[in-house]
């Protein structure tokens, strides 16, 4: 049988750090209380004068990835690119990285799943690959969030937590009896809930996308977030999420090697130790260094667990699991080749 094997990982995050101390700068908020509340002691920005998109660190993280595989551009079949910032409004990133990596006819699809975006492409090459569509899938997460976020007091709360960084995964079907590569995914959405985290402009269903005369600090511009309702939302359905996924893949949370949650907020992650009853050192955390860099969090936190030895033998297990905006939120898990 077909089995999706991550072959390889690539990440990239822009130059310029910027810390707590840096945002402290900007509006009023502290060091303390971010590092309190979220866990996040800097992130990476983008250069702010320059013309950088999400396709751009896709492209540099892409590089990686495909040369940690031996895959040359050509040897793709299909391009996943998950970002909830694409670099304009259309076509998507997918098909900007495809021109960037030399590439003139290998198909690519956009996934707007926000924080769950990496869980829902690694589904969807899943998917590809066991139905024979395609055999050598690019599951790109990348996001340019920092020349979209309100610098002032009034977008503090969304602000502080978000980061620009991108990470790519080369996947590869591969024929085997064993129980390996994708082993389960369970993802989820609720757009009832779609005005808890947003950026409402430009949007296609006003008369104008971008009313005329608006200032450039129209709040619409910039993403707003209910942080204690999407945090209160993420705590309960994660662990669901994830026992789904564990009842689909027929095993139990002690065959987990180690857990890989989305990097939203480090208290939300330690909240999903203690309902799962797990060792605090089965969750990867890297928020810290990074902030929420939304679809390139898990496959980012993927990459570096792997170069820190955590994860990646064979037989080793990995469980993924986020939630964000959409709502979305999803589980799947993985086992080494
Ligand atoms: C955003 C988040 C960190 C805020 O933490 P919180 O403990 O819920 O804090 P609250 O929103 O209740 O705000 C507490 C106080 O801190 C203030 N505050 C908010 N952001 C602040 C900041 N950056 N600096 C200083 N104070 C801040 C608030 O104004 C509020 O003040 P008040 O009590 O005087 O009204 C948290 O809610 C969160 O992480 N939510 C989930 C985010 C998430 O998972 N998103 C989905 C993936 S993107």
């Amino acid at each position: 049988m077909k089995r999706s094997i991550i072959k390889s990982t690539g990440m990239f995050v822009p130059p310029n750090v910027i810390t707590n101390h840096d945002l402290e700068k900007m509006m009023d908020t502290s060091d303390e209380w971010i590092k309190q509340r979220t866990g996040i002691e800097q992130r990476y920005w983008i250069d702010q004068e320059g013309v950088t998109g999400s396709s751009d660190l896709g492209f540099e993280a892409s590089q990686i990835a495909l040369e940690n595989a031996g895959w040359s551009p050509q040897d793709l079949d299909f391009i996943i690119f998950a970002t909830l910032s694409p670099d304009i409004m259309f076509p998507g990133s997918g098909c900007l990285l495809a021109a960037k990596l030399g590439l003139d006819s290998t198909p690519a699809l956009d996934i707007r799943q926000q924080c769950t975006g990496f869980l829902y492409g690694l589904a969807t090459a899943d998917a590809y690959i066991k139905s024979g569509l395609a055999n050598k899938i690019l599951l790109v997460g990348a996001e340019v969030h920092s020349s979209g976020l309100d610098k002032t007091t009034r977008g503090r709360d969304v602000t502080v937590i978000f980061g620009d960084g991108a990470a790519a995964t080369c996947i590869e079907g591969v024929e085997t009896d064993e129980s390996v590569g994708v082993l389960a995914a369970s993802l989820h959405a609720d757009g009832n809930l779609a005005e808890a985290l947003m950026a409402e402009l430009p949007a296609s269903r006003l008369p104008v996308r971008l009313p005329p005369g608006l200032p450039t600090d129209d709040a619409r511009y910039f993403p707003v977030m209910d942080g204690p309702a999407i945090f209160k939302k993420a705590v309960r359905m994660l662990p669901k999420v994830i026992n789904e996924s564990l009842e689909k893949a027929q095993i139990s949370l002690d065959e987990i090697d180690l857990i890989i949650p989305h990097q939203a907020n480090m208290r939300i992650n330690q909240a999903l130790g203690q309902f799962l009853k797990i060792d605090n050192n089965k969750i990867f955390h890297n928020i810290q260094k990074y902030g929420n860099t939304t679809a390139a969090s898990i496959p980012l936190a993927l990459h570096e667990a792997m170069e820190q030895g955590r994860i990646g033998k064979s037989g080793d297990v990995v469980l993924f699991a986020g939630l964000g905006a959409g709502l979305t939120w999803g589980s799947a898990i993985y086992k080494f080749l």
